[in-house]
């Protein structure tokens, strides 16, 4: 690394970058679950694969500092004008409002949070994606999409692979003991390239109850 880089990245650090919030949290939804009976749902073919919902800067207490900087596509046209880039893919919208929308919410309510500049902060949005891929680990310890699984199964099979915890989001069915996973979420510390932490104590199954249709 050169001199200019080191200064650049000490810039970095002490320019908020480190106290601004307490570490990442990456939300991916699975889209056939968020979709099931969603009447939002618009999207007339759903992947069987997760998709970025968003990454949050996120505080261990409170909320985190942010500013009013609207989003502005222009500066990351990069990540989805050519062939090799492609935010359109990882990061879609389900609704109506369309993909634009979501990236100008998700910049607004998150990415302002997390002092990175607006390509920088998709970039490593889609880093921390594209890293591992949890439908490939999901897949890999034999759960498939159109079965019911015990939640522990699916957490620690995310758990063995990770070594963190992934919180798991469902909504609920007509019966108590069964929801739909419609997201897992995983947390990551604020290193430059950022490593998996467990979000909370005690993290876990969040939302979901005892079994998990993973529609
Ligand atoms: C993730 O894994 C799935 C299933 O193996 C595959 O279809 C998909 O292309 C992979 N996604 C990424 C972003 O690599
Ligand atoms: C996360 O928590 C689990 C126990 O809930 C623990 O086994 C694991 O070591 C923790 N991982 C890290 C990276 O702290």
């Amino acid at each position: 690394m050169n001199y200019l880089s080191v200064l650049f990245l000490v810039f970095l650090f002490f320019h908020g970058y480190a106290q601004a919030f307490d570490y990442w949290k990456i939300s991916q939804f699975w889209p056939r679950g968020l979709c099931h009976r969603n009447p939002l749902c618009v999207k007339p073919k759903l992947l069987e694969e997760f998709t970025i919902h968003g990454l949050w800067p996120s505080n261990w207490k409170g909320p985190p500092s942010c500013t009013q900087q609207k989003f502005n596509p222009s500066l990351v046209r990069f990540l989805f004008l050519n062939n090799n880039a492609h935010l359109q893919q990882v990061w879609p919208s389900y609704y109506a409002n369309g993909d634009v929308k979501f990236w100008a919410y998700e910049w607004e309510k998150h990415g302002t949070c997390s002092n990175l500049q607006q390509f920088d902060f998709f970039t490593l949005s889609i880093d921390i994606y594209e890293r591992n891929n949890l439908t490939d680990i999901l897949k890999n310890a034999g759960i498939v999409n159109g079965k019911t699984y015990n939640t522990n199964i699916i957490s620690l099979a995310i758990g063995r692979a990770l070594h963190v915890e992934p919180q798991l989001i469902c909504k609920s069915t007509s019966k108590s003991t069964v929801s739909i996973l419609t997201e897992i979420r995983i947390c990551l510390d604020k290193s430059r390239i950022p490593q998996y932490i467990n979000c909370s104590l005690p993290s876990g199954r969040a939302t979901c109850a005892n079994s998990i249709d993973f529609i």
